[in-house]
């Protein structure tokens, strides 16, 4: 069983916003319970490349902004490594830049499709070319001279939402998009309140150039709901469990997870909900579940939930009934194809589940039995099938686990001291 408490890790989302918001600030910005994952890491190289003096110690993260015109060209190739909010965010803001710059990353970032950002941006009078009509890395920008535009975005995507509207804080005009569905909006919120003037109105999202952002000083990064995904699915299947999870961001945008525990029968409260940064967060105890029942995840439940989609899956295979998820297509084009990568690996543990176009469907409840798992070099799958081997029969081996790096450092050593 699990049993303890432990203080969440920080945000990724937020962490990576931190950075780049603050570098692109007037003023010094200090940044507490940042999250040192490699993805995050991506991000503090290519601000320092374009000269922003940003220093990381194990307590804190010290980013001195250089002003919303501030950055210079880069010294370097611009790395991403593995992380797509890097890459997509960041050509919003090199697109309101009158430099050349070039952007690569890994392997998996070189299969994702950056075109949802590319061609906003066009539109905006960026020149950008790249692989394949600037949908693959290696991507080039020349930005600057930018116009509004109105958007009506055709994928529901924070990270396409977010460039966008970093690259209309540099427009000569304003601009309006509008959401497909509504996504997580940290976005909106930091840069409010590092002056810009972003208005949010149902799906409607208008943006007014600005000349300036001023640093709020002090950011205090929410912990990482799409973290404590894995330990509350954890809890919620082995039997006995209980574990307090504290300083859990529970942005309405993000808790997706926690309808569909509410709705599945799951055991857990939330304690002393409080503001930190502008997000809401909170303590969360979560308790075994003997009886957890099927549901449906799907339409504006997805973009609330996109990045817990793995683990909910390994949940669902041990609730009564069948689970559907679906408008779930996004998840093909993640840090792998990760309906496949779910899909296959459940299969090879005994579980009844069936591919969908833009989903799956699990009938539960099963047993499920130790296996060779393909992480295919993606943090959450390894993570999710780390929890399914908790309640396997036999010994399960993941081909890669330091790929969980990339969002969750020290994950094995916290499930150990939580095992008992
Ligand atoms: C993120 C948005 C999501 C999510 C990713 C982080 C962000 O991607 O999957 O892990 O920080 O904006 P999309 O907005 O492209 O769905």
């Amino acid at each position: 069983m699990l049993k303890g408490s432990f203080e969440l890790i920080g945000d990724k989302s937020i962490s990576h916003r931190a950075i780049m918001f603050s570098s692109i600030a007037k003023g010094t910005t200090r940044i507490s319970n940042f999250l040192m994952g490699q993805d995050c890491l991506s991000t503090v190289d290519c601000f320092r490349k374009m000269g922003v003096d940003i220093s990381v110690n194990s307590k804190e993260v010290l980013v001195k902004g250089v002003g919303l015109r501030g950055l210079k060209k880069p010294i370097d190739i611009l790395d991403v490594g593995n992380s797509g909010t890097t890459i997509r965010l960041m050509m919003g803001i090199l697109a309101g830049n009158d430099f050349n710059s070039t952007i690569i990353g890994d392997e998996s970032i070189g299969k994702r499709p950056m075109k949802r950002v590319t061609d906003p941006l066009r539109l905006m009078g960026c020149s950008i070319d790249g692989k394949d009509d600037a949908n693959y890395i290696p991507i080039k920008i020349h930005g600057g001279n930018l116009n509004g535009i109105n958007y009506n975005m055709p994928v529901a995507s924070a990270q396409v939402k977010s460039s966008i509207i970093l690259a209309s804080l540099y427009a000569n005009e304003a601009s309006t998009i509008i959401e497909k569905s509504k996504s997580r909006n940290h976005t909106e919120i930091m840069l409010n309140s590092f002056g810009a003037n972003i208005k949010t109105d149902g799906l409607k999202i208008d943006v007014s150039p600005i000349d300036e952002l001023y640093s709020v000083g002090n950011i205090n990064v929410a912990g990482d709901i799409s973290s404590a995904a894995f330990i509350i699915v954890a809890a919620s299947i082995v039997k006995g469990s209980e574990v307090i999870i504290k300083n859990v961001g529970l942005n309405e945008t993000r808790t997706g997870i926690l309808d569909v525990l509410k709705s599945m029968n799951g055991n857990f409260e939330i304690v002393d909900k409080r503001l930190v940064g502008g997000e809401i967060v909170g303590d969360l105890i979560i308790r075994y579940s003997d009886n957890l029942t099927a549901t449906t995840i799907d339409s504006d439940l997805i973009p609330r939930l996109i990045d817990e989609i793995p683990v909910i899956a390994v949940l669902a295979t041990q609730a009564e009934g069948t689970t559907i998820i679906k408008d779930a297509k996004e998840l093909k084009v993640k840090e792998s194809n990760r309906i496949k990568a779910i899909v296959d690996n459940l299969k090879n543990m005994g579980a009844d589940i069936e591919e969908l176009e833009d989903g799956m469907v699990i009938n539960g409840k099963c047993e499920l039995k130790g296996a060779k798992i393909k992480a295919f070099n993606d943090h959450r799958i390894a993570m999710a099938f780390s929890v399914a081997s908790l309640i396997s029969k036999g010994k399960t081996y993941i081909d890669n686990t330091t790929c969980i790096d990339i969002s969750f450092p020290g994950y094995f050593n916290l499930l150990n001291t939580l095992l008992k």
